[in-house]
């Protein structure tokens, strides 16, 4: 049987899916990401942007020194100092990629860098020049690609080659091309450029027009040979192309894309809900391939056909991608053997003793209260132990009590942690959840604004767990927390405390000069 060509799975969520307004994640959740795209098979890991500010910088070497088996990559604009603060940040690994890039579009040259085509041309030169003294993996990207003259991109991507880049990737940044004109753009740079064949050509597709998948699977078609990609699907806008729909397309229609990925598709699930919980981004129910309802069959004609033939309705299996049928597990007289082994078995093979002590002290409370305890329940449970285990925590919630109802205004009770120092106190509001926020905010007093309250139960019933998102935001800087209780409101406090930590530890690691420089490197 003829060797099927590889395909290059250039994962950029850390990089490209945290410029989603309000995507932030914190160091440590970048590591854990990081970690679980190694063992996923990501081929590349774009861990950030290491000029953009000291936290990008401080990742994207973390994440090089962890990574076993992916290449980390950082980004640099044309510019000397990035592609120093590049290596500098990668230089711990014994591989990596520097991507540098310049626009090339008529409109970006003019408007945004007030350059020549001649500029732009010799800028190449000289920046991948530079990045090759650094590494022999340099990737080089034509920004605003597929708005590019043909004749100048074809120009460029062959200097960009003799000047030392052997990944050469076309951004369709803007999400503007159909597939059947990013299939003729990847067509002609490989029977126009002469050196083409020392290069790796990569797609690197936003979603603007719901054309990113469609567009980088023409691009594979046609020839490319990476696809640059986001779990979930998140980027800039309207995000990019879903590693998960890429790779789960490649994988079901091997017929007419003859390829291989070195993805392993069954941890396809768990990283999306990873990224999910980092980011505060939902996965809308119907989402290809990671969405609640992607192997759910409502009507009686598609389950009268599941259950005749799978293949009726069903074109690839959930186990494929790492979705297991909910099933009803553990109870009350389950003991700490058996919730060890389901927590391998759920994929968290490196709990430290602590938190698998606290998680099974919290899985005992759940099971006293509900009746059914689910994968799902043990999953959010165990994130949650993840987030208030964290020894750095300066607010840690002590109790709450609420009194809500009709007739009077809603009052919260709480007693909060502050830095090793308990303190109570009791404030009323517009509802129970307002309360609960007053009284945090008059115990830690803090100007933030809440952007998002969000609850979602993690299984189906009224004695489910609900999951609580929360992200505020201050002074442009964001971060989410979350956690899970059988009482919203409970789950509600300690989703806003978490967020609050993640913050505190935000403003502690960023000096203030630069934080003035990330603001500025943001507007890229
Ligand atoms: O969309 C884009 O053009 C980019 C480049 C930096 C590759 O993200
Ligand atoms: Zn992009």
């Amino acid at each position: 049987m003829a060797k099927k060509d590889k395909i290059f799975i250039f994962d950029t969520t850390l990089r490209d899916g945290e410029q989603s307004p309000g995507a932030s994640m914190s160091l440590e959740e970048k590591i854990q990401i990081s970690r679980v795209f190694d063992d996923l098979g990501v081929d590349i890991i774009e861990a950030g942007f290491p000029i953009a500010s000291p936290g990008d910088f401080e990742a994207v070497s973390a994440i090089s020194k962890v990574l076993k088996k992916s290449i980390p990559c950082g980004l640099a604009r044309h510019l000397k100092k990035d592609i120093d603060r590049c290596y500098e940040a990668l230089k711990h690994a014994s591989r990596f990629r520097i991507h540098t890039f310049i626009s090339t579009s008529p409109l970006h040259m003019k408007h945004k860098l007030n350059m020549t085509t001649e500029q732009v041309y010799d800028s190449i030169k000289e920046h991948v020049t530079y990045a090759r003294n650094f590494t022999d993996d340099v990737e080089w990207s034509c920004e605003d690609g597929t708005r590019t003259d043909m004749d100048y991109m074809c120009k460029t991507v062959e200097l960009a080659i003799k000047s030392g880049a052997n990944t050469i990737n076309i951004p369709d940044t803007v999400g503007y091309t159909v597939p059947s004109e990013f299939t003729k753009i990847i067509e002609t740079i490989l029977n126009k450029v002469p050196n083409i064949d020392k290069a790796i050509l990569s797609t690197h597709c936003h979603n603007d027009l719901g054309l990113a998948v469609a567009n980088s699977l023409a691009g594979l078609q046609a020839g490319a040979r990476q696809i640059e990609c986001t779990i979930n699907g998140i980027g800039e806008r309207a995000g990019n192309a879903a590693l998960e729909e890429v790779v789960m397309a490649i994988r079901t229609r091997n017929d007419l894309m003859p390829y291989e990925t070195g993805i392993n598709t069954k941890l396809l699930s768990k990283a999306s809900k990873l990224v999910s919980n980092a980011t505060g981004f939902p996965v809308q129910f119907n989402k290809a391939i990671v969405g609640k309802n992607a192997f759910a069959h409502e009507s009686g004609i598609h389950q009268d056909g599941m259950l005749k033939n799978r293949n009726t309705y069903e074109i690839m299996t959930p186990e494929s991608v790492g979705v297991k049928q909910t099933s009803l597990v553990m109870g009350k007289h389950s003991g700490r053997h058996a919730f060890k082994d389901k927590l391998i078995s759920l994929g968290y093979a490196d709990l430290t003793d602590d938190i698998i002590e606290n998680a099974f002290g919290k899985f005992k409370v759940l099971a006293d209260k509900k009746k059914h305890v689910y994968d799902e329940d043990i999953t959010a449970l165990v994130d949650d132990s993840l987030v208030l285990d964290n020894k750095a925590n300066n607010l840690v919630l002590k109790s709450l009590k609420v009194f809500a109802g009709t007739g009077e205004p809603q009052r919260a009770e709480m007693t909060l942690d502050v830095n090793g120092q308990i303190k109570s106190s009791s404030e009323t509001g517009d509802g129970p959840v307002d309360a609960i926020f007053k009284c945090i905010k008059s115990l830690y007093p803090h100007d933030v604004n809440l952007q998002l309250y969000q609850v979602h139960a993690v299984t189906e019933g009224t004695d489910a767990q609900a999951t609580v998102s929360v992200r505020i935001e201050e002074n442009g800087k964001t971060t989410v927390g979350q956690a899970a209780d059988t009482d919203t409101l409970v789950a509600s406090a300690n989703a806003y405390i978490a967020a609050l930590n993640k913050m505190i530890l935000k403003r502690e690691k960023t000096a203030p000069m630069m934080e003035q420089q990330e603001e500025k490197m943001r507007g890229i």
